[in-house]
């Protein structure tokens, strides 16, 4: 096990489109031991998640887990996830406002998530797992998978005017917005 170097916005990997972990790859040691690895780095950076592409290996796996987290305090826990291969469906066209930042991004900005989704993927052993997520919850599956497409936040933000580093954020714009989200999640309950 080990924490991991992670790459920043501006190197290719993170526009590469991963590619498909076959099962039989997925049991191996080095696809174990990356797993284990992206699980330390994601903890030790305090991340609500990572994904492969962000140390540098373009494969389809991705880890979730928030347990009163540092950079996400109002975010609702998620028990540690591992997804490999995973694949997201939209439950219904509704979406909602949220402000992001990424391991990989010194910056944060406002952008929309869908509401409810379905996730199916493997977990780590090679089970098929499918779970449908709501609300913040399910912003950070999709920011995860979005990172597996070579998709970063930063595309999906409309109004470059939200951008902010996390300082100017803190200064200017989180206690507005942690209010409102705090709001959200007791509505949504995730
Ligand atoms: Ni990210």
């Amino acid at each position: 096990m080990a924490v991991r170097e992670i790459i920043q916005i501006g190197h290719p990997v993170l526009r590469t489109p991963a590619r498909t972990v076959k099962p039989t790859e997925l049991a191996s040691f080095p696809m174990q031991q990356l797993i284990d690895d992206l699980i330390d780095t994601m903890r030790n950076a305090g991340g609500a998640g990572i994904a492969a592409t962000q140390v540098g290996e373009p494969v389809r796996i991705c880890t979730i887990e928030v347990d009163n987290n540092v950079r996400y305090p109002y975010k609702p826990p998620i028990a540690l996830t591992v997804l490999v291969n995973p694949e997201i469906e939209y439950l219904g066209d509704d979406t909602f406002p949220l402000n992001e930042g990424c391991l990989s991004v010194p910056l944060r900005g406002d952008i929309r998530r869908h509401l409810r989704i379905r996730v199916s993927a493997l977990d780590r052993s090679g089970t098929e797992v499918l779970r449908e997520v709501a609300g913040l919850s399910a912003g950070t599956f999709q920011h995860e998978v979005d990172h597996l497409n070579g998709v970063l936040f930063i595309d999906r933000v409309e109004d470059s005017r939200t951008l902010a580093t996390w300082p100017e954020f803190e200064r200017h714009a989180r206690e507005v917005f942690v209010a409102e989200i705090t709001e959200f999640v007791k509505r949504i309950g995730s």
